[in-house]
């Protein structure tokens, strides 16, 4: 993949104030990180910065404070982890403001080498808006910008597109740079035969990922609650399962745009079935499409489990987004856990996680060592999957 956007090799960091936007947005269960990759994905910058000298100050969103200042959405948690993922200090700058004339005071005694964090960015009803003002006054604490928030550059706010206008050197970190090289290398020059694994509740949410990537791809492989939305349109019983009806002619388009351009498409061809959507529902598997009346679809069956393996087995490039099933409960996990396994096992094979649940999946089931890449993007990856641009990256230095 061509990438001609700076990077913090180009740029001279000694002594500079450096703000770095990371996507910090990690799950927390009383005031504890429950899942830290988006922390590590973000330390060979950090680290980087450090060694060269730089005055860095990291910023982020938390959740969607709206623009109110809520304890419970500070960053605070990501201060203290930092400083013991990094050994390293941490200074958090605590203001509901984000800044301030102490936190900009603060950020003038930084020496080089040491790290500060700002406040939830989106304590800040501006940031979301991509507002004037709170983009100069991030600007305004920093000599230089680098972006590093992969899962945050499908957003045009503040702190990943408004800082950049007042800015002169803004440039990408290292697991942009890593992320736009795996995804992108995957769907732009993929070593064959290249599935991508489809899941996830709703059509609607991947309607032009679907769409471009019949573009590229050779096998595309769909499950999860989107799948019955196809069963559907192709005439089958779906009983209580998921459907979107306004999207049954688009699932018909898909399916006739796929055997155009010679993609085998691949839907369920048996189910695991329950009659409510409980944790403790009974799982029956299906025999063939249908299902019943009083009944939904909660996971793919065995037989499509061997056949969607067959493929992925097959396959030297694999992309996959979204779950396969209710993977969160045990009797529906079946599904998600044996895709997993498949990729994992497919050592030939670059796999990509795409993000979002199926990184949490892969995860859950200890199975992340194994991928050759999992993305810290959800929203971010599902976007670039689907051809867009992002605002956060376009706005960045061209080489
Ligand atoms: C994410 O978790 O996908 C990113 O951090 C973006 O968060 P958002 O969807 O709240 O903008």
């Amino acid at each position: 993949m061509i990438f001609n956007k700076k990077t913090i090799e180009d740029i001279n960091i000694k002594g500079k104030k450096i703000l770095v936007r990371c996507d910090f947005n990690v799950p927390l269960s009383e005031g504890k990180i429950t899942d830290e990759n988006r922390l590590l994905g973000a330390l060979p910058t950090i680290n980087y910065l450090i060694e060269k000298g730089g005055k860095v100050i990291l910023c982020s969103h938390l959740g969607k404070p709206k623009g109110e200042a809520k304890p419970e959405l500070s960053l605070k948690p990501v201060a203290d982890r930092l400083s013991e993922l990094l050994n390293k200090d941490v200074k958090f700058l605590k203001d509901d403001n984000v800044i301030s004339e102490s936190v900009k005071k603060e950020i003038e005694q930084l020496k080089d080498s040491e790290i500060a964090l700002l406040e939830n960015t989106r304590f800040r009803k501006e940031e979301t808006k991509n507002d004037e003002i709170f983009s100069k006054e991030l600007a305004s604490v920093c000599d230089i910008f680098v972006n590093d928030a992969f899962g945050t550059a499908h957003r045009a706010h503040c702190s990943t597109v408004g800082v950049t206008n007042f800015v002169k050197d803004s440039v990408c970190g290292y697991l942009i740079q890593k992320e736009l090289k795996f995804l992108g290398d995957a769907v732009e020059q993929p070593v064959r035969p290249f599935t991508a694994i489809l899941g996830g509740a709703k059509v609607s949410d991947k309607i032009n990922v679907i769409n471009n990537l019949l573009e590229k791809v050779d096998n595309l492989i769909i499950g999860g609650g989107m799948a019955y939305t196809f069963l559907k349109a192709n005439g089958y019983e779906v009983g209580n399962s998921l459907v979107e009806e306004d999207k049954l002619d688009y699932a018909k388009d898909m399916m006739k745009k796929a055997e155009e351009k010679n993609v085998k498409f691949l839907i369920p061809v048996d189910h695991v079935i329950a009659n409510e959507f409980s944790k403790d529902a009974k799982a029956i598997i299906t025999e063939e499409k249908n299902i019943e009346k009083g009944y939904m679809g909660l996971d793919i069956g065995p037989k499509t489990v061997e056949l969607y393996k067959k493929a992925i087995l097959e396959s030297k490039t694999i992309v996959w987004n979204g779950p396969m099933g209710v993977f969160e409960f045990k009797n529906f996990e079946n599904g998600t856990k044996t895709i997993a396994k498949a990729l994992a096992e497919n050592k030939e094979a670059t796999t990509i996680i795409g993000g979002g649940d199926s990184a949490a999946a892969v995860n859950m089931f200890q199975l992340g060592e194994k991928m050759t890449h999992i993305s810290t993007g959800g929203g971010a990856s599902l976007e670039f999957l689907e051809g867009i641009a992002l605002p956060g990256i376009v706005a960045l230095n061209d080489k």
